[in-house]
């Protein structure tokens, strides 16, 4: 298990950071922890850091510059293909594994409602404090409206509570294993499966999913690893593949 803590200076920590870290049971450092995973404020804005390893750089999740380097494009983008977006539409999609919000933010800025679940509490953390951020700009952007404050929850566990057909289309994309690598270049996503590992429940997740979904649901996946189960069909990218699952006959 990696060694995570949230640094709380006694004299400059706020209440609801103290609340957050008991919420969350992370184990409050009074001072700059010197080995592991640690969060911290960084001019009011959440972060991880790592003290020790080659890569110990701050990460801060912000949703406002994945919007902006990603939308050129977004529509024709797999992912909207996949998700049944690439033609603006109303419909409820859960972003069952939402990390970084990158995909959620996407799902939003292409119209859809997006309900975001995360399990890790760091991760999570970073996400809502980024969530926190946009909601409080003097002029949110629109796509802020679709995107729900996301939910520290195992969304397996959590769909089995959920009326059946709750969303339209429920998104997932675990961490895989070895593969996963070479199909994020991105820094940040690399050190999140450092930090996470390997979802290897991810069968458990397309089950559940499958009950809580109305129309489909979309699994991400490196492109030349095998399905978790067998997709009504897939769209592939260059490194990446999406594997669309109908539910019924929705189209
Ligand atoms: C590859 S990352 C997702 C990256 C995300 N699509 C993005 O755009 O930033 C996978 C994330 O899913 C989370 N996760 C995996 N299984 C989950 C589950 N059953 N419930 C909630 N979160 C889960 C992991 O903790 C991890 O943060």
């Amino acid at each position: 298990m990696t060694a995570l803590s949230w640094w709380i200076a006694e004299t400059t920590g706020s209440p609801e950071d103290e609340a957050l870290a008991r919420e969350h049971r992370l184990p409050v450092q009074r001072t700059p922890p010197t080995t592991g995973w640690y969060l911290a404020r960084d001019n009011a804005r959440l972060a991880l850091h790592r003290a020790d390893g080659p890569r110990a750089y701050p990460l801060i999740c912000d949703l406002a510059a994945v919007a902006a380097e990603r939308a050129a494009g977004a529509r024709q983008s797999p992912l909207a293909k996949a998700c049944g977006l690439a033609r603006p539409t109303t419909m409820r999609v859960c972003d069952a594994t939402a990390g970084l919000g990158r995909d959620s933010v996407m799902l939003a800025w292409l119209g859809a409602m997006v309900t975001p679940l995360e399990r890790h509490p760091a991760i999570y953390l970073l996400l809502h404090d980024a969530w926190q951020h946009v909601h409080s700009s003097p002029a949110p952007p629109a796509w802020a409206a679709r995107l729900e404050p996301p939910q520290a929850v195992d969304a397996a566990r959590w769909f089995i509570e959920q009326p059946p057909a709750t969303f339209d289309t429920i998104y997932m994309d675990p961490m895989f294993a070895a593969t996963r690598r070479k199909a994020q270049p991105q820094k940040a996503l690399a050190w999140l499966g450092e930090l996470a590992g390997p979802d290897m429940d991810a069968d458990d997740l397309l089950a559940a999913a499958h009950q809580a979904a109305a129309k489909r649901v979309v699994v991400k996946q490196h492109a030349r690893s095998t399905p978790l189960a067998s997709p009504s069909y897939q769209i592939k990218a260059k490194a990446v593949r999406f594997d669309v699952y109908l539910i019924g006959n929705s189209p």
